[in-house]
């Protein structure tokens, strides 16, 4: 049997993509600061108390996980918080927080779970359409659109990284998706997210590794 572990998993995409997984015949390692009755709900391998910016807490992840091979890492674990061109200097620690999960967790996670990879493994970013500087038509989320266009920047050198050890990484955007992190508004759930997600994932090979795209199929430009 695979296994898939995804991060930010008790709730919004990151459960939906716990729950489709496992209906998909993935083992799962669910990871999360904090669980859910919702989460619990599924029966899967829980791992809480796990902040994916800190030190201290991907150190006891790598340890609890031990030798396990990981087919499929998830990094879906992510932060939205209001950034405004007036407000910087009494928000910069939000600016910083949306840096710390969104741009250096995602290398950080994989990383420290680097030897439970192995070839054929898979390791997808799950970013945003608004890290696409060539998209972005409208300003605003100052911060949000830094934090997952440098996320998108390491990832291709993380694709490269890895491409010799068989492993082939993936960024995808989820569409507009109705969760707490959008106040549950958006065109889409994240049942129809997650699907399209699994699709591309499925989709994912060392030819393409290093992709940005939606979860709809859609290339994305840069
Ligand atoms: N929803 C959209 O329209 C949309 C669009 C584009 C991209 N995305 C991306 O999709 C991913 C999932 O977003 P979502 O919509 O499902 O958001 P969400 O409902 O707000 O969920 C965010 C998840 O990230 C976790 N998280 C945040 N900071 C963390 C930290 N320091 N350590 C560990 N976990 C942390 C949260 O855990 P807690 O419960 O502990 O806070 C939660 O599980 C994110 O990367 C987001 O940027 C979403």
């Amino acid at each position: 049997m695979k296994t898939a572990l995804v991060t930010g998993a008790n709730r919004g995409i990151g459960l939906e993509l716990v729950r489709q997984l496992k209906a998909k015949g993935f083992d799962l390692i669910a990871v999360c600061r904090e669980s859910s009755a919702e989460l619990d709900a599924e029966s899967v391998r829980v791992e809480s108390g796990i902040d994916v910016t800190s030190r201290e807490d991907l150190a006891q992840l790598k340890g609890r996980l031990g030798e396990t091979r990981l087919d499929l890492l998830v990094n879906n674990a992510g932060l939205l918080r209001s950034s405004s061109l007036a407000g910087i200097e009494d928000e910069l620690d939000d600016w910083r927080a949306q840096f710390e999960v969104n741009s250096l967790a995602p290398i950080r996670v994989t990383s420290a779970l680097g030897d439970n990879l192995a070839s054929g493994s898979k390791v997808i970013v799950i970013t945003s359409r608004m890290g696409s500087i060539a998209d972005n038509t409208s300003g605003g989320h100052m911060a949000y659109r830094m934090s997952k266009a440098a996320v998108n920047a390491a990832t291709v050198s993380l694709a490269h990284e890895l491409k010799d050890r068989g492993i082939a990484v993936g960024l995808l955007h989820p569409g507009y998706v109705r969760t707490g992190m959008t106040g549950n508004t958006g065109h889409i759930d994240p049942d129809e997210a997650a699907a399209g997600l699994i699709e591309r994932i499925e989709e994912l090979s060392l030819d393409d590794s290093g992709s940005f795209h939606h979860a709809n199929g859609e290339a994305l430009p840069w």
